[in-house]
C-alpha cells in the first residue's frame, strides 16, 4: 500500500514536470489561462551593434518605444563588431528562417546581397519619409524598387588629431599622406622619450571589412579607382592603387604598430582614447568617445578630413548602418513601426546629440542641438555627402566575397608577405573569375 502511494505521488509529479516543461516551451497553449500568463505582449528583436556606445543608445531608443507602446517590449540583441562575424550570425538566422530576431541593423553594404530576407518598408508607412533621407542611402537601400531598409545613420572615415601635440611640435593638420607620415614621425620621436607606448597613426589594418574601407580611402585619394567601378569594370590593378598601398605597408611598425594588421575601430580606437597616439582613422563615432569623461584625449583633439594622396584631395568610404525588417518576422508590421521610429527624427537627434552618430535626415545637419554636439556635422558636411561608396551594388550578391579578396590581398601587402604590384596582379585575376566582369 505504502508503495503504491509512493508510485502515484510519483507518477503525478512526473505529470506535473512535463506540463511544466511543455508548457514552458509552448506558451500559446496556456495563454487562455490569464492567472497563469502576462497578457499578450508582442517582443520585438532588433538585432543591434556595440561599436562605442552604440548599444546603450539602442537600447535607450527601444526602452523610449516600449514605454509609449504598450503591449510591446523592444529588445535589443548584442551582435559581434567585426562585419563578417555579424553577418555570419544573421545569416543562420536567414538560413533557418528564424523569427527570433524581428528588426536586423544592416550595413550600407549589405541591402543587395541580404535583399530576400526584408520586407519591403514602402509597404509599412516607409514612403511618407523616404523623402527625408539623403536620396544616396535610400537608393542604396532600394533593390528591385523595394525599401528594404530605413537609412539610420551614415558613416565617413575621418582624421582624428592631436591639437595639443600639433601646438607643441608646430605642425598643422596633415593634408597629405607624406604629410601625416612625416609629422607622425616627428610627434612619435618626441613623445616616446616620456611615453614608451606611443604611436604616430593608428588605424584599421586587420584583414577584414574595415581594412577594405582604410584602403579604398588611401586608393581613392590618390587617383586609384574603387576596386571595381560603378559601371562593372575592374581597376584595382593600376599603378596609383598600387603606389598607395606600398607606402601604407611602409606605415607598419614604423608610424603604426606592428599590431595594427590586427586592429579593427575599437582597437585602434582603445590606444587613441588612452593617449597614445597622434593620429587615428576613425569613423564619426569615435568623437563622442574620445569626449567622455574616460578619455584621456577630451578637449585636445579635433578631426578634419583624410589626407591627400596623387589626386589632390582626401577621400572618405561611405559607411552607415539601416534598419531592416525581416521577411520571417512573427509581427512584421509593428517590427516595421519600431524600426521607423529607431530611424525617425527623434531617434536620430537622440544618436547624434549622445553618440555622434551622423543623421541620415538632412534636416538635422542645421539643427543647433546636434551642431553644438556634433560641430564637425556642419564644418565636415562635404565629406560626408561626397563619401566615396564600396563596390557593393554593382558587385551584389557578391560583394562580401570580393571585399574578402581585396582586404586579404592588401593584408598580404600590410605584412610583408607580397608587394602591392604582385598582389593586385592576381586579385585582378581573382576577381574576373569571381565577378565575370572586364578589366580596364
Ligand atoms: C563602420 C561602417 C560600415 C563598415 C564598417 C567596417 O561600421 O559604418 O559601413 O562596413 O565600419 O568595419
Amino acid at each position: 500500500m505504502l508503495k503504491r502511494n509512493w508510485m502515484f505521488g510519483f507518477v503525478l509529479l512526473l505529470a506535473a514536470l512535463t506540463l511544466l516543461v511543455v508548457g514552458c516551451g509552448e506558451p500559446e497553449e496556456v495563454v487562455d489561462d490569464p492567472e497563469v500568463v502576462e497578457p499578450d505582449e508582442v517582443v520585438i528583436t532588433v538585432a543591434a551593434g556595440a561599436v562605442g556606445m552604440e548599444l546603450e543608445l539602442t537600447r535607450d531608443l527601444a526602452e523610449m518605444y516600449s514605454e509609449a507602446n504598450e503591449g510591446v517590449t523592444v529588445n535589443v540583441l548584442d551582435t559581434p563588431d567585426m562585419v563578417e562575424d555579424r553577418l555570419g550570425l544573421y545569416l543562420q538566422f536567414f538560413e533557418a528562417q528564424s523569427s527570433e530576431v524581428d528588426v536586423y541593423q544592416i550595413d550600407v553594404i549589405w541591402p543587395g546581397d541580404l535583399a530576400e530576407h526584408f520586407v519591403d518598408l514602402y509597404e509599412y508607412g516607409a514612403g511618407a519619409v523616404a523623402d527625408d533621407h539623403f536620396p544616396a542611402i535610400v537608393e542604396n537601400n532600394t533593390v528591385d524598387g523595394r525599401l528594404v531598409g530605413i537609412p539610420w545613420f551614415t558613416d565617413a572615415g575621418l582624421l582624428y588629431y592631436r591639437t595639443d601635440l600639433l601646438e607643441k611640435y608646430e605642425l598643422d593638420a596633415p593634408q597629405t599622406w607624406d604629410e601625416l607620415e612625416e609629422y607622425a614621425q616627428i610627434i612619435q620621436d618626441g613623445e616616446r622619450e616620456e611615453n614608451p607606448d606611443f604611436w604616430g597613426f593608428v588605424w584599421q589594418g586587420n584583414a577584414y571589412e574595415g581594412l577594405t574601407c582604410d584602403a579604398l580611402e588611401w586608393i581613392a585619394s590618390n587617383d586609384g579607382g574603387t576596386i571595381i567601378e560603378p559601371e562593372g569594370v575592374i581597376t584595382i590593378n593600376n599603378p596609383n592603387a598600387i603606389e598607395i598601398v606600398d607606402q601604407a605597408a611602409g606605415w607598419v611598425g614604423t608610424i603604426s604598430p606592428e599590431g595594427v594588421t590586427t586592429m579593427a575601430e575599437e582597437e585602434s580606437r582603445a590606444v587613441w582614447h588612452a593617449g597614445n597616439a597622434a593620429f587615428m582613422r576613425n569613423w564619426p563615432y569615435a568623437y563622442a568617445t574620445s569626449m567622455a569623461d574616460d578619455s584621456a584625449v577630451a578637449g585636445v583633439f579635433d578631426v578634419s578630413p583624410l589626407p591627400a594622396g596623387k589626386s589632390g584631395s582626401g577621400a572618405a568610404t561611405l559607411g552607415g548602418w539601416q534598419l531592416a525588417v525581416s521577411k520571417y518576422s512573427e509581427n512584421p508590421e509593428i517590427a516595421a513601426d519600431v524600426a521607423l521610429f529607431m530611424a525617425s527624427h527623434e531617434g536620430q537627434k537622440y544618436r547624434a546629440v549622445e553618440g555622434t552618430f551622423n543623421p541620415t535626415i538632412m534636416d538635422l545637419y542645421d539643427d543647433p542641438d546636434v551642431l553644438e554636439a556634433a560641430p564637425f556635422f556642419g564644418s565636415l558636411y562635404d565629406v560626408f555627402i561626397n563619401a566615396v561608396a564600396r563596390p557593393s551594388t554593382v558587385t551584389a550578391p557578391q560583394y562580401a566575397a570580393v571585399s574578402e579578396l581585396f582586404y586579404n590581398a592588401v593584408h598580404d601587402v600590410l605584412t610583408g608577405q607580397k608587394n602591392a604590384a604582385d598582389a593586385f596582379e592576381e586579385l585582378e585575376l581573382d576577381l574576373q573569375d569571381l565577378t565575370g566582369f572586364p578589366v580596364e
